[in-house]
């Protein structure tokens, strides 16, 4: 792209008033991030013209895709009512009530702005009902931003530790030391070591978060047998189990965590429930939920925010998620499949080295010969990397957006002949990629265990 692009010019102005020149690191790009004009169900027009399929989906957060028009209309009619009030809405009611009904589980809900404040809710609200203020979490895996949530989330192979006692890593500069103190981290689906682990801390945790099916953790599903491994030795605690349902919410019509016999205590949600608009919930059982009731004679868990279910976002939701039924969530569900299908067979026929990974509505392409494990062996090697870029920009100029890490969601917004295109342009840029590899691409340097 010339440099004197809009998208150029418009960068050149917010390097001077934003760090970096943007508000959130996803949207950079080089050697400027692309500005949108406008987008419709799967595709979104950038400033200069140029129309893509939309594989990202606002990182998982769009189901319907772009400007759904029932949800358009309903947001539409709220807004001419009124955005927030001091007063409470009939909608959050309606809302909280089609949530809980999508699973058993859920009995209470409190809605929140964003994933991260669910989350840092969810912890907080652990803390408050066991009294304790550890957490456990797992190696790699993206929570947000809170100071707790985050630890580990970017370890790397200097400073990461033993396999069997994964070292707990501050990700900002200044994290308090005891944050890190109280932070237990765990390796994902490994109940032995992992169990070995909290058994150190036995009676002082206030939960374990888990997400099921951890995207930075390389997207692969929590298997049944870690999920009960933690249920179980945390009932026996008295901590709590917790599950980020962010992302993985789509999967199921309850949430991810009907792959599995077990329920979490509490349930932290965002993304697409919020409609396109920003949202967070926490979700679960009615008697830790209490915590944060405030009519109780002793409110162990004060909480409150001035745009926490705003009519806006209740409304977008609502429609949202009505929309999303069963029928939807198998249809998107069966996309995914189709293209994680499409791609193994552009893996094998084009011989790069490549595998990818993926559940629900969710796949992550990675430039490894098998399947990783966890976030040790999902974690690229600078050689990974580059290839991975390589595919990335050759998608992105074919004409496909897609999440940063080469992960991509499916939304009720595109049928089989995207997801068809996408695979028939995987398939062009893994020939790219081998041929760079061939070509002069240097050797990975090993594992980087
Ligand atoms: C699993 C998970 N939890 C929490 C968050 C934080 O959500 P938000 O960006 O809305 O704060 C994210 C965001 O990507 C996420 O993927």
């Amino acid at each position: 792209m010339s440099s004197r692009s809009r998208s150029a010019e418009l960068y050149e102005r917010a390097l001077e008033i934003l760090p970096g020149g943007v508000s959130r690191n996803t949207v950079l790009r080089k050697p400027h991030p692309l500005y949108a004009d406008y987008a419709k169900g799967c595709r979104v027009t950038d400033i200069e013209g140029v129309e893509r399929i939309d594989f990202a989906n606002n990182m998982a957060s769009l189901i319907h895709g772009h400007a759904n028009p029932e949800v358009v209309h309903a947001v539409t009619e709220q807004l001419s009512r009124g955005t927030a009030f001091t007063l409470a809405t009939e909608v959050e009611i309606r809302y909280a009530e089609h949530i809980v009904g999508r699973n058993d589980g859920f009995d209470k809900i409190r809605f929140v702005n964003s994933g991260t404040e669910a989350v840092m809710g969810m912890l907080k609200a652990a803390r408050a009902f066991t009294g304790r203020h550890k957490i456990a979490k797992i190696e790699g895996s993206y929570h947000g931003l809170y100071d707790y949530a985050e630890i580990s989330q970017t370890a790397d192979p200097s400073n990461w530790g033993l396999d069997a006692s994964p070292e707990a890593v501050p990700v900002a500069f200044g994290t308090p030391p005891a944050v890190l103190a109280d932070v237990v981290v765990i390796p994902f689906n490994d109940p032995e070591r992992a169990i070995a682990i909290l058994e150190k801390h036995k009676g002082q945790l206030a939960g374990i978060i888990v997400d099921p099916l951890p995207h930075r953790v390389g997207l692969i599903p929590a298997s049944a047998e870690f999920v009960s491994a933690l249920r179980e030795w945390a009932t026996n605690d008295g901590s709590l189990l917790l599950f980020d349902e962010v992302i993985t919410f789509r999967s199921e019509y309850g949430g991810a965590q009907e792959w599995y016999d077990v329920h979490p205590d509490l349930t932290a949600m965002g993304k697409m429930i919020g409609g396109g608009f920003p949202v967070g919930a926490i979700a679960g059982r009615a008697e830790v939920m209490d915590v944060m009731n405030p009519l109780a004679e002793t409110v162990l868990f004060p909480h409150s925010g001035t745009f926490s279910a705003n009519p806006v976002t209740m409304t977008a939701g609502l429609v949202t998620m009505e929309l999303y039924d069963r029928d939807a969530v198998a249809r998107v569900n069966s996309l995914a499949e189709r293209a994680v299908e499409g791609i193994n067979r552009a893996i094998e026929g084009t011989g790069a080295s490549a595998c990818v990974t993926g559940g629900g509505s969710m796949f992550r392409v990675h430039m490894k010969d098998h399947p990783p494990r966890n976030y040790r062996e999902a974690f690229a090697t600078p050689e990974e990397s580059r290839r991975l870029h390589l595919l990335l920009d050759h998608l992105f100029d074919a004409g496909f957006i897609m999440i940063n890490t080469c992960s991509a969601t499916t939304s009720t917004a595109m049928g089989e002949a995207e997801v068809d295109a996408l695979v028939e342009a995987m398939s062009e840029g893994l020939k790219k990629v081998r041929t760079s590899s061939l070509q002069g691409g240097h050797k990975t340097s090993a594992s980087e265990d």
